[in-house]
């Protein structure tokens, strides 16, 4: 495989790791670009002197190029982690940027040498990262673990809007956690693909082992949208918990009322102490396609593979 986004980032597998917050850590970052991939060290929920860390951290497992996620509005303070990246350019590749504005990001990371991947869920938000300078897109459809577009747009039919409209290359991310989805979203016009649910089911990935296992157990119908009450689209699994959440939704709360349910100390407490009565959990549809808790390296070349087996047997099925 090589393409515009292997070249972009010196990859070989046009395979990324979404942002994963602090279960996106050092080591799982570097196992995906061991891989094959891009590994991407998470920001969000991180102490500032924790993701210098993990970045260190990766940097000492790898030397493949690697890059880290700044999900804007998930800092109260963003300048601490800006510093981290700037200081730690030499180390990186590029910067996924999600959930706010890139638009003074993009030229400051990009002076400092690295490349800007912008996280978008809409043909508006595609055209206006391109025109920002952006050097791809990360089109992140609803099926897709975490923090979601509000305008609920699936990746079948976002990505081949995207692809349409920009130049620049377009990353798909949502639903996708085999070589079959990574086939048909490159069909669909992507050159790469993203994914987050999968690579938390990993033995590098620092969630907790009852994470891992929920996810492992999961079936089609194991997600559900939490926030939506309040203009808020989070994907998590489904559980007591968050079953609870949705239903106070249901009663009109306000949104200092359901803060304290969907607050983040809530998803740490379930996600990396294991607790999973006491709080939820990101989960993306992709989650019923998560069969064992692999090495993340043998995810990216088993899914590189199967995508590349899928397109020849699907040639054949045409008699083409
Ligand atoms: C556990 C988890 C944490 C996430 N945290 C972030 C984050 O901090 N920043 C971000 O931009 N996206 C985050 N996302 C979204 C992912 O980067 C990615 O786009 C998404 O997971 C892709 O969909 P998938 O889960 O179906 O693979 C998160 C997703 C999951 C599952």
């Amino acid at each position: 495989m090589k393409n515009r986004i292997c070249e972009l980032l010196d990859i070989r597998y046009p395979i990324i790791e979404g942002g994963l917050a602090y279960v996106g850590n050092g080591a799982l970052a570097a196992a995906v670009s061991n891989g094959g991939g891009f590994g991407v060290v998470g920001s969000a929920g991180r102490s500032p002197e924790d993701f210098r860390e993990q970045i260190r951290l990766a940097a000492k497992l790898t030397d493949k190029p690697f890059g880290v996620n700044l999900p804007i509005s998930e800092h109260s303070n963003q300048e601490p982690y800006i510093q981290a990246i700037l200081d730690h350019a030499q180390q990186l590749k590029a910067v996924s940027i999600s959930a706010g504005n890139p638009k003074p990001l993009i030229p400051l990371f990009q002076e400092a040498g690295l490349k800007v991947m912008v996280y978008i869920a809409s043909v508006k938000h595609a055209k206006k990262a391109e025109q920002l300078g952006a050097d791809l897109v990360i089109a992140e459809g609803f099926e897709a673990g975490g923090h979601n577009s509000p305008l609920e747009l699936t990746l079948f039919a976002l990505i081949p809007q995207v692809s349409q409209a920009v130049n620049i290359p377009v990353v798909a991310a949502g639903g996708i956690a085999n070589g079959r989805g990574m086939a048909a979203a490159m069909m669909l016009g992507a050159e790469g693909i993203q994914m987050g649910t999968r690579f938390v089911a990993t033995r590098e990935c620092q969630a907790h082992d009852n994470y891992k296992k929920l996810l492992v157990d999961a079936t089609d119908d194991s997600t559900l949208v939490m926030a939506r009450s309040i203009g808020n689209v989070f994907r998590v699994a489904r559980s007591p918990f968050a079953e609870k959440v949705v239903e106070y939704e249901k009663t009109g709360p306000t949104v200092q009322e359901l803060l304290p349910y969907i607050k983040g100390s809530n998803n740490r407490i379930a996600a990396i102490e294991g607790k999973m009565q006491e709080g939820w959990v990101n989960c993306g549809q992709s989650a019923g396609m998560i069969e064992s808790i692999e090495s993340a390296a043998d995810i990216v070349q088993k899914v590189a593979k199967e995508a590349i087996d899928v397109l020849n047997t699907t040639r054949l099925h045409f008699n083409l």
